[in-house]
């Protein structure tokens, strides 16, 4: 037995943030922020909640899979972001979907986290454990932005992707690679929220609790560990690095989308970019990309798709599946 993507969705919220507006708010210029990171804007979202961003996606890709509520089995939402501590934001998204008796649980694996979470879907399908299964990467990025600090609140911002996994005869999900290496928890950090920051609530300082990272560091092994675990997935999948027709990177930065590109020996139309428009979105920056692949016709039936992510945690993680 397989499983395979039979549905996606997606959602933005209205609001875009320039990187003109931004000029406004820290000592930047569009020009340094284009040519470093590719990112040209980005959404924030007003007074929508990580579940409700989630909600929307969600209803999409259960729609675009043929199915209704009632044939969802469980939920699993990446993010980093959630609603609240407790319960999680899959929780909350299944009420809001109307889903009975599913389980539902959040996976926190940062930026890796919708890759992860198709990992965590596929075992449970191989395992009887249901047969369609909602998988969503959602983010409210913004609610974390240290908004002084112009070496990160340009990168950053919010939406939520959605697939659904459904049991299968034919091949869709062929490998998944996943990888963690905590020694360099230190270099992306976001304490807020977290019971050590709250355990010490008298002295809670806000800024040493909201995103922080050092970009320049964890640029060098992403650029390393996603290209190469990008590789892997192909090869562990037992087809060719020639059968790759698309891939769909992690959003983080266009200068570590290309070495990826380079060492999968893909021209230009066959990476997935979106991070021109949304920026990073963390966890819902692939099932976006996902999502609107597909809606514009470019992703189809039958198509190869090598996808890769790296995060927080640190963590890393790939993924090669059909459509
Ligand atoms: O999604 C999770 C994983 N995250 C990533 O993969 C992100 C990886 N890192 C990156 O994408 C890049 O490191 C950044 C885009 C975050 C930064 O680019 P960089 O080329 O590594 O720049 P840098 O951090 O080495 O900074 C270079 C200079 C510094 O000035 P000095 O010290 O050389 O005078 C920064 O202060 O650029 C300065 N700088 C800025 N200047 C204008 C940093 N941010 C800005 C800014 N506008 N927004």
């Amino acid at each position: 037995m397989y499983s395979k993507i039979t549905g996606t969705g997606s959602y933005f919220p209205d609001k875009v943030l320039t990187n003109a507006d931004l000029e406004k708010i820290v000592d930047t210029s569009d020009e340094w922020i284009t040519s470093r990171t590719g990112i040209k804007e980005r959404r924030i979202s007003e007074n929508e909640t990580t579940s409700d961003m989630a909600f929307k996606a969600s209803l999409e890709a259960i729609n675009s899979a043929g199915l209704e509520s009632k044939d969802i089995d469980g939920v699993i939402l990446a993010t980093c972001t959630p609603d609240y501590l407790i319960p999680s934001s899959a929780c909350l998204l299944a009420a809001k979907l109307n889903l009975k008796t599913p389980y539902a649980f959040d996976i926190n694996a940062a930026c890796s986290g919708f890759i992860y979470a198709l990992g965590v879907a596929d075992s449970l399908i191989k395992n009887g454990l249901g047969k369609n299964i909602l998988v969503v990467g959602a983010e409210r990025l913004s609610s974390i932005i240290d908004w002084t600090d112009r070496n990160t609140c340009i990168l950053l911002g919010d939406g939520a992707g959605a697939a659904v996994l459904s049991a299968s005869s034919e091949p869709g999900i062929r490998s998944i690679c996943m990888q963690a290496d905590g020694e360099y928890a230190e270099i992306l950090t976001c304490r807020a929220g977290g019971s050590n920051a709250l355990y010490d609530r008298d002295n809670f300082n806000i800024k040493e609790n909201l995103f922080f990272m050092k970009g320049n560091e964890v640029f060098k092994i992403a650029v390393r560990s996603m290209a190469e675990i990008a590789v892997e997935a192909v090869e562990k999948s037992g087809l060719a690095l020639e059968d790759v027709d698309y891939f769909i990177p992690h959003q983080a930065n266009v200068r570590i989308i290309d070495a990826a590109a380079k060492r999968l020996k893909l021209e230009h139309d066959k990476v997935i970019i979106t991070l021109d428009k949304f920026g990073n979105t963390s966890a819902a920056t692939i099932p976006t990309a996902l999502d609107i692949s597909v809606k514009s016709g470019k992703i189809k039936k039958g198509d190869n798709v090598v996808s890769a992510a790296f995060g927080g945690g640190l963590t890393w993680a790939s993924i090669f599946f059909t459509m």
